[in-house]
């Protein structure tokens, strides 16, 4: 595993400053032993107590945690609350006129709404989806730009109790109905269009293309925001604006009361098959997870300005801009565009501008700045900054520095943080105040996230040599279910081998101070961009076009995107032997794959074979591609190989 090299020598250690350690919500390594203690302890009580201190009850639980039914965990069960009233109405006596969201569009327009302006928004659209007929339980999907409205829309579904399942814009039809069907949605939550980089890009076609597939018969109503003003189809049966729907309703709506399990929302995330598996969320001890983590990880206070960079489409912008920062009572910045435009210098203006405390981005969005403009963090006036941190795969230590220091200036904590769709929260992250930090490691455990590392048999081990990453005890923000397929969870998750622990898919190692380090997936999932890809899907994707017999895909180092896209595929008709004619095919394939998922599975490079290297039994060589896919020499065990002259072959023809 090669990441474990380059970051075993990784000496450097950052002790937090003295300044930031006073004014930590957990402060000094003993504070975060004396809880990690507390959970030892008393496990359930531990959780108890805190979920009594964060969240607002309408009914108080009386159960904790229940086993009974394992792994089909239960949090709170009893308990009643709603998740949009612990976001909105809570502040509501006390801090009606701050400011809840810092919105930038695309073209630099600012726009302020307050937590009483974002309550009335989310009631009257609320009242909207019911007047559909939207009810408790029913699931919408969110097919939408990053916009206040989309933060709306998931608020609205959480306050009447509909559950909702965040599409990223980025995907295409195809997944989009895939999504509606496997979700049995009654409704989808559009845009005309968004705006990304001073150019407008269609939503609604997407969504009109998805319902044409056929079977979402389930869907009785499309709600399109209006953003960018394109002319769009109209299906006078089932679309509405809006601005239509939201205008002619109420600005009060009393929150559906439910149980701390209800699902709040489904995500559909990259499994090693070739489906997406749809994850499922409660509402109490996500809603809890959500705020300890702030409260912890991101050090949270009153007079912060927090900016996480994610979209709503992944978790990373569930959980850290639709509820973690509401829930807090924050402030907070959600930027419709992308990082590029109209320069490389758009996030350091911009924090710069809303004087941002609090900046959580990926280190693929640090890597790609750092070549397209490694000093301009230095034009900005970054004083504002007190808190760095990054997500979504490891960070290498080169990027780390130079978020340090030409970010942070050398001030600000990182807290590299670890987790899952599937987690719903931070699991393994610095608590800035207390933890010295080594640049790579996502450090230890939150307190009360029992984090192991585990051979195959389930064993812990203690060495150097790493192993699987697992959480021996269930936790308030872990996944419920996958939505419609509980055998799949169970062997996703809860692997016998591992007996009762939540298997993250994931290994890691852990160094003589405890800290872990993540080396990469276990399975068969790629991680791009910090984007999660099944390699299964996309062999689907390419399978299922007319021109394929079969495909493999592989991941290979990167230096932007972490791991690119590799796909070996082998031709129905003959292998093209002409690099234009190649290149040709190529092309259409990365489109063909763009329209079947999206454009960020796209494969960067396609290699055409006779055949693809195969095991007597007919089982393909994945390690083998993996090897010709980074251009190293083979050393491996070639016996069981069937063909091996198709080594040579898939070598040296890249289109
Ligand atoms: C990877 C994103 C190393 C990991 C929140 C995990 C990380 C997968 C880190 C989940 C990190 C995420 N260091 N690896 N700080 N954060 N990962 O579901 O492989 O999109 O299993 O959730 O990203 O990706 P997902």
């Amino acid at each position: 595993m090669p990441n474990i090299e380059s970051t075993l020598n990784e000496t450097r250690v950052f002790n937090p400053a003295a300044e930031f350690v006073k004014q930590a919500n957990v402060s000094g390594m003993a504070t975060y032993q004396t809880m990690c203690a507390a959970a030892e302890q008393d496990y359930t009580g531990y959780w108890a107590k805190l979920a009594r201190e964060y969240v607002q009850w309408k009914k108080p639980f009386t159960k904790v945690l229940d086993e009974s039914d394992a792994p089909f965990f239960k949090w709170f069960e009893d308990g009643e609350l709603n998740v949009s009233y612990n976001c909105l109405d809570r502040h509501l006596a006390t801090q009606a006129e701050k400011t809840a969201i810092i919105f930038e569009a695309d073209d630099g327009k600012v726009s302020h709404v307050s937590y009483r302006e974002l309550h009335g928004r989310v009631s009257q659209f609320a009242n909207g989806l019911k007047s559909r007929g939207i009810r408790k339980g029913d699931r919408v999907i969110i097919y939408m730009p990053m916009s206040v409205e989309a933060v709306v829309a998931m608020q609205a579904c959480a306050r009447i109790g509909a559950i909702h399942s965040v599409v990223f814009g980025g995907f295409s039809s195809k997944s989009l109905h895939e999504r509606i069907i496997d979700a049995r949605a009654v409704a989808v939550i559009t845009a005309d269009g968004q705006m990304r980089g001073g150019k407008v890009m269609p939503l609604k076609p997407a969504v009109d293309e998805a319902l044409s597939f056929g079977g979402c018969e389930t869907v009785h109503s499309v709600i399109v925001y209006r953003r960018t003003g394109a002319r769009v189809h109209w299906n006078d049966a089932t679309n509405i604006w809006w601005h239509e729907l939201f205008n002619s309703q109420a600005s009060h709506c009393e929150p559906e009361w439910v149980s701390a399990e209800h699902p709040l929302f489904i995500l559909y995330t990259s499994g090693s098959t070739g489906k997406p598996k749809g994850v499922q969320h409660s509402s109490g001890g996500y809603l809890l997870g959500a705020m300890v983590s702030m409260q912890w990880v991101f050090d949270y206070k009153a007079s912060d300005i927090f900016w996480c960079t994610a979209d709503v489409g992944w978790v990373t912008g569930h959980t850290y801009v639709a509820y973690g920062p509401l829930a807090m009572g924050g402030t907070q910045v959600i930027f419709e565009g992308v990082p590029t435009y109209p320069d490389a210098g758009r996030f350091w203006k911009m924090i710069q501008d809303h004087q941002v405390t609090t900046f959580y981005t990926a280190p693929t969005a640090i890597r790609s700045l750092i070549k397209l403009g490694g000093d301009l963090p230095k034009q900005y006036d970054l004083s504002s900054l007190r808190l760095l941190g990054s997500v979504g795969e490891p960070i290498n230590p080169e990027a780390w520095m130079w978020y340090y220091n030409t970010v942070g200036q050398a001030r600000c904590p990182i807290v590299d943080t670890w987790w899952q769709t599937e987690t719903g929260c931070h699991m393994i992250a610095p608590l800035p105040g207390a933890m010295p930090l080594k640049p790579g490691t996502c450090t230890l455990p939150l307190p009360g996230i029992m984090a192991a590392i585990v051979n195959e048999a389930g064993d812990e081990v203690h060495d150097q040599h790493g192993g699987f990453l697992v959480i021996k005890r269930p936790f308030p923000s872990q996944i419920r279910a996958i939505w419609g397929d509980p055998e799949r969870y169970k062997q996703s998750y809860f692997p016998a081998e591992m007996r009762g622990a939540y298997l993250a898919g994931d290994s890691a190692r852990r160094d003589e101070d405890g800290y872990f380090w993540i080396m990469g997936r276990i399975d068969d999932v790629l991680n791009v961009s910090g984007h999660r890809l099944g390699t299964m899907e996309i062999e689907s994707a390419l399978a299922s076009n007319p021109l394929v017999a079969e495909a493999a895909v592989v991941g290979k180092p990167h230096d932007i995107k972490g791991e690119a896209v590799v796909a070996f595929v082998v031709l129905k008709g003959a292998r093209p032997e002409d690099p234009t004619k190649a290149k040709e095919i190529a092309d259409a394939l990365r489109n063909w794959v763009a329209k079947e998922i999206g454009p960020i599975a796209k494969p960067d490079e396609i290699r055409f074979g006779e055949n693809l290297p195969k095991t007597r039994s007919g089982k393909i060589m994945r390690r083998l591609l993996r090897a010709l896919a980074k251009g190293e020499e083979i050393t491996q065990d070639i016996s069981t190989l069937e063909n091996p002259a198709i080594l040579e072959q898939l070598k040296n023809t890249v289109s």
